[in-house]
């Protein structure tokens, strides 16, 4: 747990949320008491099923990517009327508010709820309400991002992209753009070519998680073939130097989740991920909670695990939130708000020094410090 003084600073920190699947958002108490009221049966072969308690226990114990996957599909399942994906998603940017978040660029599944027979105005309609009330009762501005699953067939996804519900969402610029997730050692960005190519051609922007699990190939490869601007997680950028300095010129903003890199297994420790060489050589990246219901930790909870290994200074920070403001999708009237409230908060702060007599020692390691109940 980092102490008082720097938590206060860190929680100060106007921040930009980059990388937060909304259906990652869904505690398990909130997930049994939706399938209560929407009549939906858990699977009564698995034993993490049997309460809210067991299930948070089996969430602290995943063993990889495709592991968590499993249960954040099964999860879903209990999502049904718009006030389910209203409620989801208002939890999210209150507790986001906490931490100090201005600005989230969420990301939604829309396969993972049209193939169960939900109706996408139904899904767009729940989160869409959230996001006005973000916008009017907390402050937050918000982007929408629909992300593509990439174990689906390639035809899946693009007759989902033309899905008359999703294309009127991206000419009203409801939906500001597209992104990748799902399985990804064995989905390379090369099947999702057309995909995307249809995106720019709609003037959408483009994002794919790459480089969580699979090599740094497969972040070049969405920069070239896929034309994305931004790379959601790239902890395996380090493995190609050129690639690396090309991302910095270019100014290409990284996604990172540093305690779901450690619950999913990708490092032992948040103090494995390439953080201090990010900022010496220049890359741009953000702090962000990947799926916050299932990993045990909303954005602030990441930021504290980030200082608890690397004991940045608040010249780091500064670089850090500057980094995710310039590369938000928003107006750049809205990034220059953002801007001079970080401005505000590295003045009052300037020349105190964020490290404590005991250091930044306990930092997150995988299944033991993680608690699922965050801070
Ligand atoms: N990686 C890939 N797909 C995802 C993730 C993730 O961390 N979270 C939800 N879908
Ligand atoms: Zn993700």
């Amino acid at each position: 747990m980092c102490k008082s003084s720097v938590h206060a600073f860190l929680q100060a920190l106007p921040k930009c949320e980059q990388h937060i699947h909304l259906e990652g958002a869904l505690h398990p108490k909130v997930l049994f008491s939706l399938a209560q009221r929407n009549n939906i049966a858990l699977p009564k072969d698995d034993p993490a099923f049997g309460s809210p308690e067991a299930l948070l226990a089996r969430y602290q114990r995943f063993t990889s990517l495709d592991d968590f996957l499993h249960y954040y599909y099964l999860g879903m399942s209990v999502l049904i009327n718009a006030a389910d994906f209203e409620s989801l998603a208002f939890d999210y940017f209150e507790h986001a508010q906490r931490d100090g978040v201005q600005h989230a660029e969420v990301f939604f599944d829309p396969q993972a709820h049209t193939s169960r027979g939900i109706d996408l105005s139904v899904v767009l309609q729940g989160f869409n309400a959230a996001r006005d009330r973000a916008h009017r009762e907390l402050g937050i501005s918000t982007e929408l991002i629909a992300c593509f699953l990439r174990h689906l067939p390639p035809a899946d996804c693009l007759a989902s992209f033309e899905h008359d519900q999703l294309q009127a969402s991206f000419m009203g610029g409801q939906i500001a753009g597209i992104g990748l997730d799902s399985s990804e050692k064995d989905f390379p960005p090369s099947l999702f070519e057309e995909l995307f190519h249809r995106a720019g051609k709609l003037g959408l922007k483009r994002t794919a998680h790459a480089g969580e699990e699979a090599p740094a190939d497969f972040i070049r490869d969405s920069l070239d073939l896929l034309g994305t601007t931004r790379i959601d997680h790239g902890r395996r950028l380090p493995e190609d130097p050129a690639l690396m300095q090309r991302i910095v010129e270019q100014k290409t903003l990284l996604t990172l989740c540093p305690i779901s890199n450690v619950v999913l297994r990708g490092v032992e420790h948040v103090s494995q991920l390439p953080i201090r060489q990010f900022i010496d050589a220049g890359v741009r990246f953000s702090i962000n909670s990947d799926d916050p219901a299932y990993f045990g930790g909303y954005i602030l909870d990441n930021y504290c695990a980030v200082q608890e290994a690397f004991g940045l200074s608040t010249k780091d920070w500064d670089w850090i939130c500057r980094g995710a403001i310039e590369g938000s999708w928003c107006r750049q009237e809205r990034k220059d708000e953002l801007l001079r409230a970080l401005d505000a908060v590295m003045a009052e702060w300037e020349g105190k020094s964020l490290v404590t007599s005991n250091g930044f020692t306990n930092g997150v390691t995988n299944g033991v410090t993680n608690g699922v109940n965050g801070h």
